[in-house]
């Protein structure tokens, strides 16, 4: 028979970009499947790696079809007497690979294959030569927006928009990574009627408007307390309030003006904040999308989505007993609105095919009622399992040590300015107490700090299971041991002065030197450094940052324990290929760092 490649579900993407490991031996058991049972069409492989749960005992990697084939074929005339036949078969079948040093079947059916180390080290090489964002997967679509950060103005920026900002940054840090154009979004809540009250007020403490700066403003969440005080006890100023929300609606030049610099004096003030946590986003607020809604809601109506109740026009959707309110009995239009806007502009002006809101886990239900409408409508298929697809990455709270909402001494909510500040105060404490740092200049200090220091709280939320609540603490995330940034960047930075003291030339290294596994700790170390393609793919999937956290913190680990404790680097026989293993670690977590929005430490 003649062995065709039809590799249909997993492209390999264009030249000088590799698949992952996975990818690569899911293509050879595809060939080999359609080769075991010919004219079977549903043959996708079901390849896992497996080293980490079995230790290695099983091989590096596991095919599982056996078992799943023979349940479709039993019965026919097919020759096979069971799964572990139908295994030995797909292995028997398996078109020679480089890749692969041995296969076998074990128990009912699994295919166990161990990696040639040879190919390992080669791939490891390339790598270090071609650059690591040759190991960048390649996902199966072009463009997607990334929702996320998008505080409300005049209302302070809290720890839930940091935990929104840290996430939706890294995952748009992973899937750009993945050659996916990401539209990061900021859906700043710049629109509604607060604004009515908020511009009155701004009236009446500044009846010249040149005077209004942030300056002069100072606090602007004190500034909407103050307003909101007034709107709840002044009659006459709430209606005041009211009819500005009309007046600003209808365009009034005095009332635009207002609220425009209000918008700006907020957006200065998160600027800072995204500065610090160098995050880039680009702002399209509630107020952009307000020109859509009606000839969106319009299109609704059309399709007989909209229906009336309680004087409002709601869109009932499966499975939730609220409807979602979409215009209400005042007539006005409200966050799901917009959101139903946002929704069509994002898929028919933008073309995203993959659309992703990071928020807390409270907005759920909005989210859930908001992508059955759109279902409803036809803009988005009824399974989730093709694009275009809308997803909402729900994150829990961030809780302080009494098990409550995180906040502060006194204060209502976590100013995320005074915590950052105090996250790099207090690792610049611990970066002056260290012995290496004594004749550092000041701004090396400043830099190490802000890295370390941001770097803690960005991990510390990054490597939770993001659904689950976590809390906060400033001496366990700033700890040099155990699962923390520190831990890592530290880990990162004594690699590096392995190989500065070396005093070999790296790039020369590359070049002329060549990579041996023959030690266990070496094979461990290479193993899971050409699984990083995989794991970056199953991060970009499930939406789930900490899949990486945890591939890093083991990456740290296999190479202190298993490589670093065993193999001596430094003046032994095997030096220039242990160089290059760890350059090709150092390389490898500084990717994980970037991806998680930390600046990578070299000194330490
Ligand atoms: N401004 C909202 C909040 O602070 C988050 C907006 C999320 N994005 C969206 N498209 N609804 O809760």
């Amino acid at each position: 028979a003649t062995k065709t490649r039809s590799i249909s579900t997993m492209s390999v993407g264009e030249d000088n970009v590799s698949s992952s490991v996975k990818r690569q031996l899911a293509q050879l058991f595809e060939i080999s499947l359609r080769e075991t049972v010919p004219g079977e069409s549903d043959v996708v492989p079901i390849v896992d790696s497996c080293s980490d749960k079995s230790g290695g005992k099983f091989g590096d990697y596991q095919c599982n079809n056996a078992m799943v084939l023979w349940s479709k074929i039993k019965g026919k005339q097919t020759g096979f007497r069971g799964p572990p036949s139908v295994g030995q078969a797909i292995m028997k079948n398996l078109p020679p690979s480089e890749m692969i040093e041995s296969c076998s079947v074990a128990g009912p059916g699994f295919v166990n294959v161990v990696l040639s180390k040879n190919w390992i080290a080669q791939s490891l090489l390339r790598m270090l030569i071609d650059g690591i964002d040759t190991w960048a997967p390649r996902l199966s679509l072009k463009r997607a927006v990334v929702d996320f950060s998008s505080p409300n103005i005049a209302k302070e920026m809290h720890v839930g928009h940091l935990r929104s900002t840290i996430i939706g940054d890294t995952l748009a840090r992973m899937l750009e990574f993945s050659h996916v154009e990401v539209l990061r979004r900021n859906h700043v809540g710049d629109w509604g009627t607060q604004f009515g009250m908020l511009i009155e007020f701004l009236f009446e403490k500044f009846p010249n408007p040149e005077e209004v700066n942030e300056a002069a403003i100072g606090d602007l969440q004190a500034f909407y307390k103050a307003s909101k005080l007034k709107f709840d006890s002044d009659p006459e100023f709430k209606q005041r309030a009211q009819l500005a929300v009309v007046r600003l609606q209808g365009g009034e030049v005095r009332y635009r003006k207002a609220w425009k610099q209000i918008c700006e004096i907020s957006r200065t003030e998160f600027h800072r904040v995204y500065e610090r946590l160098g995050v880039q986003l680009e702002e399209k607020g509630e107020s952009f999308y307000n020109p859509y809604i009606p000839r969106v809601l319009e299109e609704l109506d059309n399709k007989g989505l909209i229906e009336e109740s309680e004087g409002a026009r709601v869109i009932f959707v499966d499975g939730v007993n609220i409807p979602l309110i979409v215009v209400k009995s005042d007539g006005g239009f409200n966050y799901a609105s917009t959101d139903l806007a946002a929704l069509w502009y994002r898929l028919n002006e933008e073309k995203a095919e993959w659309i992703i809101y990071v928020t807390d886990v409270g907005q759920q239900q909005h989210f859930d009622m908001v992508f059955k409408a759109a279902k409803r409508a036809g803009w988005l298929p009824a399974n989730d399992s093709s694009y275009p697809k809308a997803t909402h990455v729900g994150f829990g709270l961030v809780l302080g040590e009494d098990g409550k909402r995180f906040r502060t001494r006194n204060t209502e909510v976590v100013r995320l300015v005074d915590l950052l500040d105090e996250a790099k105060s207090r690792s610049k404490t611990a970066v002056l107490e260290r012995d290496a740092a004594k004749d550092w200049p000041e701004e090396e200090v400043e830099k190490t700090s802000e890295a370390v220091g941001y770097g803690a709280v960005k991990y510390a939320d990054l490597k939770n299971n993001r659904l689950s609540n976590y809390t906060f603490n400033f001496d366990q995330m700033l700890n040099d041991k155990g699962n923390t940034a520190v831990y890592l960047l530290y880990a990162h930075a004594r690699i590096c002065s392995i190989i500065r003291k070396s005093g070999k030339d790296i790039e020369e290294l590359k070049r002329n030197g060549n990579i041996v596994l023959d030690h266990d700790g070496e094979r461990a170390l290479g193993l899971h450094l050409v699984q990083f393609s995989e794991v970056v793919e199953e991060a970009c999937t499930n939406l789930l940052p900490s899949t990486l956290c945890d591939y890093l913190y083991n990456l740290s680990d296999i190479f202190t324990k298993k490589f670093y404790s065993n193999c001596q680097v430094i003046g032994s026989p095997e030096e220039t290929s242990r160089l290059l293993l760890c350059e090709a670690t150092a390389t490898v977590m500084r990717k994980c760092f970037y991806l998680l929005g930390i600046v990578p430490v070299y000194k330490i």
